[in-house]
């Protein structure tokens, strides 16, 4: 009996799985959705009388599973590098060039295939199961994301035999076709959340989530781009990737092998006009030398394979009306022009407003409202303004001005020497204190939880919050009193509001907002002066003394307690309960391998915060420091650790893992 349940289940598992490839992988169902989910009925209700057979790889494990708390490193067997990039034709020719030259008369072609614009993944398969799936991470070691992976269906958990050598690895490309960020984005905005940049980061975010369960409801997708086996040797890595479609690996029949550079240049240009009509993004073709024997030959530089190149394509740019120009004022009262456009898709989202920096950018590209403009997003995913559309608009004769006035408050705007900023120096000015009070409750700063901008607009708007101190003033009656405000939420903010007064001093500096201090800064002033009253007692000599304040940080200091008005504010707060003395007693620990170093810390660390981590540093006599230079003297890697753990390789600075950085502290702390 039990055995024939075994079978059954067995079978099922078989079947579904089989047709999980015909329908994601192959595109040729040969079932009815209703079929499918019948059949994974049954497996389901067998599996759950009879946990005895149950399968960690079993199709019913496809929707996820417990939700982890955190991602364990794993290292790579053999580094998974990234590409040599280039964005024009001639260096695709030295490429050419330099391969030929190195492999002489040695017949060889060239493979040329999509760059897929996702997440980088390695799969470990052994005995035709999915062992592992890991992240690239710094591309020495990475995250194991194998419960979110197994959410994936296009990724064979299990493989039906044929073809499949006992050990072997794959290494792909997850990523999210861009109707299923379109309808994500589509349900967050009707939940009233935040919408995704692009699919690329929303990959990347999903395969981090830690409820493999919300990763199953993304629909992500795989493509196989390597394979490696001990035992199984192909000649090319064509063949290698006919060998992956045999197994039942997705590979995008967009490839091709070519002979020359004429070939290559054809599957480019075809590539890069066809991109539109992919269900996915690409962000270049990749070229490389197909004979694995070749690739052999001609190695690796430190970063890069030399046996391959990306030839990514110029970034996208559409067309579209420059509506109006409207002036955005910080939290500083800079005055910021930005363009209102006819909303536009391009590469992954509608763009409707993007910074047009300053007056003088704004002359020098001679834009004007009611012009055609050219729109870009670079790398970083933040639209720009190139420059007039020309072939719509003219460019304009009249130079755009900037108003004389705050759009916001009406009072002068004014121009601070060499700056190309205008302004507004009403204090009052409603975005400035919109601004102020966000960024006292911000993370970095006081962490105030429920004190979101809509809720700020409401406080400031109702006229019962002028500045950060008044927050501390609120009364249940007055915020009940306001609309959308129960009695439920009156209270949470009431309390978190008021645990603003157990923040350290560094981060009640910080969240002043004080133009030039940073979250470093305001740890560096309160470490080296201890109290408000000293800060605001020291003069512009004795601030620049202190290493790590330099000149215009020190100056801006010594401005903004020379005002009245700001004095009465920190009277106020420390009124309120603020702290404003540094009691954290961190003497100096001297001795230690850190003091007087520099050190980076990149990816995200399991045992401390970053916070902490620093903290730590400082207090062993080092400094913290966000970017890797010949002056680093260590880089520390938690998980996901990217550019900075590659540039530190390149620079020859010493890495540490999480691990072996504690070993170091240990004896200090
Ligand atoms: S091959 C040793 N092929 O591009 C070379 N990479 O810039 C390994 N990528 O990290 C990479 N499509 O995430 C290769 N068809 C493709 C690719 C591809 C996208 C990504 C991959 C890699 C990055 C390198």
């Amino acid at each position: 009996m039990s055995q024939d349940i075994k079978s059954r289940i067995e079978q099922l598992r078989a079947e579904l799985n089989r047709h999980t490839y015909l329908y994601y992988v192959a595109a040729t169902p040969e079932i009815e959705d209703e079929q499918f989910d019948f059949l994974l009925k049954e497996l389901e209700s067998l599996e759950k009388l009879h946990p005895e057979f149950d399968d960690p790889l079993s199709p019913t494990r496809r929707v996820g599973g417990e939700p982890v708390k955190g991602f364990v490193t794993v290292n790579h067997p053999k580094p998974m590098l990234s590409l040599a990039n280039t964005y024009s034709q001639a260096e695709v020719e030295e490429f050419a060039k330099r391969v030929t030259d190195t492999l002489g008369d040695q017949e060889f072609h060239y493979h040329c295939e999509l760059k897929f614009d996702g997440v980088a993944v390695r799969l470990e398969y052994e005995n035709g199961r999915l062992k592992l799936a890991a992240t690239r991470g710094d591309g020495v070691s990475g995250d194991d994301i194998t419960e979110n992976v197994k959410t994936i269906r296009n990724i064979p958990l299990i493989l039906s035999g044929e073809n499949s050598p006992k050990k072997f690895e794959v290494r792909g490309e997850i990523l999210m076709p861009l109707e299923a960020f379109r309808k994500l984005n589509a349900s967050q905005t009707e939940a009233g959340e935040k919408t995704f940049a692009n699919p690329r980061n929303t990959t990347a975010g999903t395969l981090k989530l830690q409820d493999s369960k919300l990763v199953a409801k993304r629909n992500l997708q795989f493509f196989a781009y390597y394979f490696e086996s001990d035992s199984v040797s192909n000649q090319t890595h064509s063949g290698n990737l006919d060998q992956l479609v045999k197994m039942g690996f997705p590979v995008y029949p967009a490839r091709k092998v070519c002979k020359n550079l004429d070939e290559i240049e054809s599957f480019i240009s075809e590539w890069e006009e066809k991109r539109e009509t992919l269900p996915f993004e690409i962000d270049g073709v990749v070229i490389k030398v197909d004979q694995i024997s070749l690739q052999e030959e001609l190695g690796f530089t430190s970063k890069v394979p030399r046996w391959a190149i990306a030839r990514k394509f110029a970034a996208r740019q559409v067309s579209t009306l420059l509506k109006e120009i409207v002036l955005q004022v910080g939290r500083t009262g800079a005055v910021t022009p930005v363009a209102v456009l006819e909303p536009v898709f391009l590469a992954g989202s509608t763009i409707s407003r993007a910074t047009l920096h300053n007056e003088d950018e704004i002359q020098r590209k001679k834009l004007a409202p009611g012009l055609f403009v050219l729109i870009e997003k670079g790398g970083d995913v933040i639209p720009k303004v190139v420059s007039v559309d020309e072939s719509k608009s003219k460019l304009s004769e009249s130079a755009w001005k900037m108003p004389e006035t705050c759009p916001e408050c009406a009072s002068t705007l004014v121009k601070e020497g060499e700056d190309a900023v205008y302004r507004c120096v009403n204090r009052d000015c409603p975005p400035q204190v919109r601004g102020r009070i966000e960024h006292f409750a911000s993370r970095d700063a006081l962490n105030i939880e429920g004190l979101g901008e809509s809720i700020v607009d409401l406080l400031v708007s109702s006229g019962l919050v002028h500045d950060v101190d008044d927050l501390f003033l609120l009364t249940m009656d007055q915020l009940t009193s306001l609309e959308r405000m129960g009695e439920k939420s009156a209270g949470n903010l009431l309390a978190s509001i008021s645990s603003a007064k157990t923040q350290p001093f560094p981060k009640v500096l910080f969240a002043l907002g004080i133009r030039h201090i940073g979250a470093n800064g305001a740890k560096v002033l309160a470490r080296n002066l201890k109290s408000i009253q000293a800060i605001q007692n020291a003069s512009l000599e004795e601030l620049t003394r202190i290493n790590e304040i330099g000149e215009t940080t020190a100056a801006s200091i010594v401005s903004w307690f020379g005002n009245e008005y700001n004095c009465n504010k920190i009277n106020r707060l420390t009124a309120a309960g603020l702290q404003f003395e540094d009691f954290s007693g961190n003497e100096l620990v001297t001795g230690s391998p850190f003091s007087g170093k520099t050190v980076v810390f990149t990816g995200t660390l399991e045992t401390m915060t970053r916070d902490e981590a620093e903290t730590l540093i400082e207090k062993l006599g080092g400094k913290s420091a966000g970017s890797v230079s010949k002056k680093t003297h260590f880089v520390v890697t938690g998980a996901d650790a990217g550019s900075k753990a590659t540039k530190a390789s390149e620079l020859g600075v010493p890495i540490l893992t999480e691990a072996q950085f504690r070993e170091m502290i240990q004896p200090y702390v």
